[in-house]
C-alpha cells in the first residue's frame, strides 16, 4: 500500500509540475516564467553588429536607412564621391567578404573580457541574414558575400572554446521588404511578412543554433499582436530546445518594451542610477556614435576605460546586466582599439570580478555622502559580504563612506590585496578607510578599486 500510495504521489507530483511549467500566449501568464538564474549572474555580455553595413562602415549600422530613407546629406553625398551612380544597396553585400572571419578567434577576444554570454546579430533591419535562412533568398551569407555559414561558426567556437552562453539578436522589421510595406499601409490588418518572414526566421534560429538569448529588436512600429510575440514565446517557453536557458529581452511589440517580457532594455543605453526591481539591461557601444563599425571613427568616439568601468559598475549596483557592442570590420577583423577595450575589461574583472559575478543590488546603491562609491553584495560562506567599489581614487588616505553600519567583527579587504585596511566608525553609520597600505608601486587596480566589507550591521 505504502509504496502504491508513494507512486501516486510521485505521480501526482509530476503531473503538477509538467501543468505549473505551461505557459500560455498571454503576458499574465509568460511574465510568469522565471528568468534563467545564469543571465543574473553573467552580468557582462557583449553585443556584436555585424552585416552588409559593415561594408559602407560609415554613419552607422543604419547606412541604407540613412541613405535611402532619411536621405542623410551626408551619406549620399558619401555614396556621389565614391560609387558609381547606379549602386544600390545590394550592391555591397558581395564585398561583404569575411575572409579574415575566424570564429575561434573571436571566442578567444570575447572571452578575454571576462563577459559570460554574447549577443551576435543575426539579421539586422537591412534584412540580410548571417545565416543561410530559407526564407530570405539570396540575402543570406551563403549566397552572396562570405559564402559561410556567419552564425553557425560562431556558434560552434563559442560552444566549444569558452563557457560563455550564446545569444542572437534578430530585428522583427526590415525597413524595405515589401510584405512589411504592405501590412503597414493595411495598418498591420494583414500579417503576411510576419508569417512569411519574421516567424519562420525565429523558430529556425532557434531550432538550428539554440541560442541562450533571444534578443529581439525592430518591434516599434506595431503591437505584439502583430507580431505574434506572446504565441512565439510560449512555444520558446514550452517546447523549444531552449526552453529551460533561454532569456529574451523587451522588445516584443511598441506596448511591451518596458513592462512584459524577459529582462527590460527599454531604450538604448538603459542606465536610470537608481535600483530597478525588474531585472534589466543597459545595451550599450564602446563607439559613442554607432553600432556597426565606422571606419572614420576617431579615437575620442571610443569609451575609454574609465568610462567603461563606471557604466558597469553603475549598471550592476542597479541591478542590471551591461551588454558591450563591438562591430567587426567586413574582413572579419575586429579593430585593435575593441580588442584592447574588451582585453582591459576582462583584466580588471580577474581581480576585482568577486565584487560583480553573481552578486545583488544592496540596500544602498551609492554611497550616502561620498558620489564615488556604488555597492553590490552577495552572500559569503560567513555572512553578508558588501562591496564598496570607488571609482576615483581620493587625493588623501581616507575614504570616508556614510552607508555602511560597522560592528566590532567588521573587516575591511580590497579584491586583489592581501593586506586587511584599518578604518574607523563614523557614528551611527559611516565610516573612514585608511587607505595608506596602497601605494604607487601597489595597486590592484587601475580604474575602481573593490573593497569588501565583512560582519556589517544588517
Ligand atoms: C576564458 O576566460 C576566463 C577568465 O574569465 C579564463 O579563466 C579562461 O581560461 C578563458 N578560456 C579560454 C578558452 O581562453
Ligand atoms: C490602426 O490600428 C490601430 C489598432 O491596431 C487602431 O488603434 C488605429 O485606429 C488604426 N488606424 C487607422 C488609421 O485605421
Ligand atoms: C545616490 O544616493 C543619494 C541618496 O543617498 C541620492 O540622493 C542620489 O540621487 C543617488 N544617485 C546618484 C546618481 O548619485
Amino acid at each position: 500500500m505504502a509504496s502504491i500510495a508513494l507512486k501516486l504521489f510521485f505521480f501526482l507530483g509530476l503531473f503538477v509540475c509538467d501543468t505549473w511549467a505551461q505557459y500560455t500566449p498571454d503576458w499574465d501568464s509568460l511574465d510568469k516564467r522565471p528568468l534563467p538564474a545564469w543571465y543574473d549572474e553573467s552580468k557582462l555580455g557583449i553585443f556584436i553588429h555585424w552585416g552588409v553595413f559593415s561594408v559602407p562602415s560609415f554613419s552607422s549600422e543604419w547606412f541604407w536607412w540613412d541613405w535611402q530613407g532619411a536621405k542623410l546629406p551626408g551619406v549620399q553625398q558619401f555614396m556621389q564621391d565614391n560609387y558609381r551612380p547606379d549602386f544600390t544597396y545590394a550592391d555591397f553585400a558581395s564585398m561583404f567578404t569575411a575572409e579574415f572571419y575566424n570564429s575561434d578567434e573571436w571566442a578567444n577576444i570575447f572571452n578575454s573580457s571576462g563577459a559570460r554570454y554574447i549577443v551576435f546579430v543575426s539579421k539586422h533591419h537591412e534584412g540580410y541574414t548571417n545565416w543561410p535562412s530559407k526564407y530570405s533568398f539570396n540575402w543570406n551569407s551563403m549566397d552572396v558575400g562570405p559564402k559561410r555559414d556567419i552564425v553557425g561558426e560562431l556558434a560552434q567556437s563559442i560552444r566549444s572554446k569558452t563557457n560563455i552562453h550564446f545569444g542572437l539578436y534578430h530585428s522583427m522589421f526590415e525597413w524595405f521588404h515589401p510584405l512589411y510595406l504592405n501590412d503597414k499601409s493595411n495598418n498591420f490588418s494583414t500579417q503576411d511578412f510576419v508569417n512569411q518572414k519574421t516567424l519562420p526566421e525565429l523558430y529556425e534560429i532557434v531550432n538550428n543554433y539554440k541560442p541562450d538569448v533571444v534578443w529581439s529588436d525592430g518591434d516599434w512600429e506595431a503591437m505584439d499582436d502583430y507580431w505574434k510575440s506572446k504565441d512565439f514565446l510560449a512555444w520558446l517557453y514550452n517546447n523549444s530546445p531552449v526552453k529551460d536557458t533561454v532569456v529574451v529581452n523587451d522588445r516584443w511589440g511598441k506596448n511591451v518594451g518596458c513592462v512584459h517580457g524577459g529582462f527590460y532594455t527599454c531604450g538604448d543605453r538603459f542606465n536610470p542610477g537608481h535600483l530597478v526591481a525588474h531585472k534589466w539591461e543597459n545595451a550599450m557601444t564602446i563607439d559613442k556614435y554607432s553600432w556597426g563599425y565606422r571606419r572614420n571613427a576617431k579615437l575620442v568616439d571610443y569609451l575609454t576605460m574609465e568610462e567603461l568601468i563606471d557604466t558597469f559598475v553603475k549598471t550592476v549596483s542597479c541591478g542590471g546586466n551591461m551588454l558591450m557592442n563591438v562591430g567587426p570590420r567586413h574582413d572579419g577583423t575586429i579593430d585593435p582599439i575593441y580588442q584592447e577595450r574588451l582585453k582591459a575589461m576582462g583584466d580588471w574583472m580577474a581581480v576585482n570580478g568577486d565584487g560583480i559575478y553573481g552578486t545583488r543590488p544592496w540596500k544602498y546603491q551609492n554611497d550616502t555622502i561620498n558620489p564615488d562609491v556604488w555597492y553590490t553584495m552577495k552572500q559569503g560562506d560567513s555572512g553578508t559580504l558588501v562591496y564598496a567599489i570607488l571609482l576615483n581614487w581620493p587625493t588623501g588616505d581616507m575614504v570616508r563612506l556614510g552607508a555602511p553600519m560597522t560592528t566590532v567583527s567588521t573587516v575591511v579587504t580590497m579584491l586583489g590585496f592581501p593586506e586587511k585596511f584599518s578604518y574607523i566608525s563614523t557614528g551611527t553609520a559611516g565610516m573612514i578607510i585608511n587607505l595608506s597600505p596602497i601605494n604607487p608601486n601597489i595597486n590592484p587596480s587601475k580604474y575602481a578599486w573593490v573593497f569588501q566589507l565583512e560582519g556589517l550591521a544588517n
